[in-house]
């Protein structure tokens, strides 16, 4: 006691009041958050609060200066750290320190069927993220794959609302714990490119719960995520930027997010409905942050001087104001003013091994005929390498998620730095795709420029591959515009420059062919027949070329597992069976209705009698063999309180170590509105070494048997009799049992 009445004099005798000693309440980390948000806000101007819910510079937005809050930064997103640009502009900023490592894509995480790859991801690029001082990774995308045209479906986590909860939730969590906040986007409904700021989507109820909003609804309600990106496209008339149902209904209200709202870039369109319809912050509006003939654009921004304006005059009162703002001073508490955050790190061995360790998990073998892989190293004197994308570096390009790599491993010079001195690897072009590589100041440095004839380029490729002992064919899509690249859509299923023809001259000129495809997207392959090998390889980022050469070779066994079908054509596909897809661009609003509703996907290949998928949803196989036993579950009937275990034994029945995906899927036998045949409520990967048997066990509830029916507006479980179907793909089913629901 003496000894405070002796400071407090003391802080007296020097002109100090004691009062000016305390921290004020909105720094006092001993205070809870919620505490510190109300008195930062009270403290804050009018024009302090309208600055920090819009941009001030291509990726940042204010914090405010007088009370020590820090700046907003953002970055993409999702596969790496995005290298700096200048304040306004999109120009490269130069920086010698801004280059990171790429993970693979997402729909190579996806493929992993691993929620321990995306724990390992988030928290990897999460640290890339904290080293380069971001507040929010602009990332994960969950849109889900509704036609295998979509630019975009590289970034997003496949057909598969269960597949895509599960595997976002670790992401964003990995994420997180570095004190960065995930920034799931595109919230929702933008499943194709072209037309993304003009489109308005029509789609049933029914398929918004049951298949585009649950794996934003995981990242929200399981992920705990702290901003959501809504999309640039429409719905029900308005813009997502600024949607009265998916924001404030959905979102705010039923899922109760209590983090940002960040507007995809340009996404805004109008004042007064960014301020009641949701949107937290606005970015990007005008495309170089510096036209609209004003001084400073960002002033100009629907949520600066306009809403400030709108205040002033009377139009608007402050209360959305004030929400939108406590948002942000939250987001900020959560990162900037968390001190126990860590510092991160960037370039680390763990991270590049992480990349590595992600790609090995999530490249998927198609197909295996005659075990023509492993590479048998023992005996191949010659290995013919062919294909553009055997060298083309893809982290740069594809739009957003391009990159400034440390390093990029090609597939050849994978191959080659695999195979030493125990064969020769030759490489030849085979055909000439787009030769350019520069994405927004980023170049590649790469001359792939060549004059030849595409008949030369053939016959040169025969030749060689006549001689060869394998011959790998490397190729598929790429980052430029028309392939996988954001603000563009494919304009068919088939490869493009001219591929498939040089494909089917290899197969005729060497059995041992292996067609490795690079994409995010599914392709058409009329030479399948002629092909006894193909690999599904994804852009991998960093270690592309380490971690396909450990696969073709046999270091690592294949375990990955497709994300979405691939269908023979494109009318097998649901969006395209049933509807209109727009290839023109148009600056009004098009309405694109999707007809197929719930059936997307093995949702609708499913119901097909006479079509099969080309590779089914799940498909995936090893250098081993799994064998499944029987199925049983611990009880015949459930209630809707209970939850139902099913057990499954596995084992491994060849000679090597390997991972298998057992996928439960669950089938309502009878009800009253169609559901799909099956779907998805349960995975599992499991290693098994070989001979050894595992049982494999899954628990389900009565989330895992309930749809959403739009006229009762809720989710709806219905007792009668259910199908539990364990499977090694969508069409590859072991072993099924039934059980009922009781009332
Ligand atoms: C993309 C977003 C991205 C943003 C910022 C937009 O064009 O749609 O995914 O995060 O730009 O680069």
């Amino acid at each position: 006691m003496k000894k405070i009445i002796a400071l407090s004099t003391l802080a007296l005798a020097f002109g100090l009041s004691v009062q000016a000693q305390t921290t004020p309440v909105y720094l006092d980390e001993t205070k809870p958050i919620e505490e510190r948000i109300e008195d930062a806000l009270s403290r804050m101007t009018l024009e302090e609060k309208v600055a920090m819910i819009h941009a001030q510079s291509k990726f940042s937005s204010p914090g405010v200066e007088r009370l020590g809050i820090p700046d907003v930064w953002m970055t993409d997103g999702p596969h790496g750290i995005r290298p700096e640009v200048l304040w306004d502009e999109w120009d490269q900023a130069n920086w010698t320190n801004d280059s990171c490592v790429a993970f693979p894509a997402l729909t190579c995480l996806a493929a992993t069927w691993n929620p321990e790859m995306s724990l390992l991801y988030g928290k990897s690029i999460g640290e890339e993220a904290r080293y380069r001082k971001k507040t929010v990774i602009l990332g994960p995308g969950v849109n889900i794959y509704r036609t295998p045209l979509n630019g975009r479906n590289f970034e997003y986590m496949g057909e598969d609302p269960y597949l895509a909860s599960r595997m976002v939730v670790p992401y964003v969590q990995g994420v997180q714990q570095n004190g960065v906040a995930a920034c799931v986007k595109h919230f929702a409904l933008n499943n194709h490119e072209v037309n993304r700021h003009t489109s308005n989507i029509i789609v049933d109820d029914r398929a918004l719960r049951e298949i585009y909003l649950p794996a934003f609804k995981a990242a929200v309600q399981e992920g705990k995520a702290w901003a959501i990106m809504p999309a640039y496209n429409l719905y029900q008339g308005q813009h997502l930027c600024h949607n009265e149902r998916m924001l404030n209904e959905i979102l705010k209200g039923e899922w109760q997010f209590d983090g940002v709202t960040v507007s995809d870039w340009g996404g805004t369109h109008d004042t007064e409905q960014a301020i009641k319809n949701g949107l937290d912050m606005e970015f990007g509006t005008w495309t170089n942050g510096l036209t609209a003939g004003a001084s400073n654009a960002y002033d100009n921004y629907y949520m600066a001087f306009p809403y400030l304006k709108m205040i002033k005059e009377g139009k608007v009162g402050t209360k959305e104001l004030d929400d939108k703002v406590r948002r942000v001073l939250r987001l900020i508490y959560r990162t900037e003013m968390n001190r126990n955050r860590p510092w991160g790190s960037m370039n680390t061995d763990e991270h590049y091994e992480a990349a590595r360790r992600i790609a090995q998990e999530g490249i998927v073998l198609l197909k295996n005929e005659n075990n023509v892989l492993p590479i048998d190293l023992a005996q191949a004197k010659k290995i013919l390498v062919v294909g553009e994308n055997a060298v083309k570096m893809m982290t740069v390009g594809g739009g957003s998620s391009s990159l400034k790599v440390q390093r990029e491993i090609s597939p050849l010079d994978g191959i080659k730095a695999r195979v030493g001195n125990q064969a020769e690897v030759v490489w030849v072009r085979g055909y000439v795709g787009d030769a350019s590589g520069e994405y927004n100041g980023v170049v590649t440095g790469q001359n792939l420029k060549e004059d030849r004839s595409p008949k030369e380029l053939i016959a040169e490729a025969v030749k060689e591959a006549k001689e060869a002992d394998y011959v790998i064919f490397i190729g598929g899509l790429n980052k430029s515009g028309g392939q996988d690249c954001e603000d563009t859509d494919r304009s068919g299923l088939n490869l493009s420059y001219g591929q498939d023809d040089v494909i089917a001259a290899l197969a005729e000129a060497n059995k041992n062919l292996v067609v490795v495809n690079i994409s995010g997207n599914a392709i058409a392959m009329p030479w399948i027949e002629q092909v006894p090998a193909i690999v599904q390889d994804w852009y991998i980022g960093s270690e592309a070329g380490t971690a396909l050469a450990s696969i073709l070779v046999g270091d690592v066994n294949p375990s990955g597992k497709l994300p979405f079908t691939f269908p023979v054509k494109l009318e097998d596909n649901s969006a395209h069976a049933l509807g209109e897809f727009v290839y023109e661009r148009s600056n009004e609003v098009v309405d694109i209705k999707y007809n197929e509703s719930i059936f997307v996907g093995y949702r609708w290949a499913d119901k097909q009698k006479k079509v099969k998928p080309l590779f089914a949803f799940g498909h995936g196989l090893s250098y081993t063999t799994f064998a499944y036993g029987k199925a049983t579950a611990d009880k015949k009937e459930m209630t809707a309180e209970d939850v139902l275990t099913i057990t499954v034994p596995v084992t491994n029945t060849g000679h090597r170590e390997g991972a298998e995906i057992v996928q439960l899927y669950i089938s309502d036998l009878k009800s009253s509105l169609p559901r799909p045949v099956k779907e998805l409520k349960g995975f599992q990967k499991v290693k098994l070494a070989p001979g050894e048997t595992k049982n494999v066990t899954f628990t389900i509830g009565k989330d895992a048997l309930s749809y959403y029916d739009d006229a009762q507006q809720a989710w709806v479980v219905e007792p009668g009799k259910f199908e539990a179907i364990v499977a090694a793909s969508a069409i590859d089913i072991k072993s099924k049992l039934v059980f009922s629901l009781g009332k």
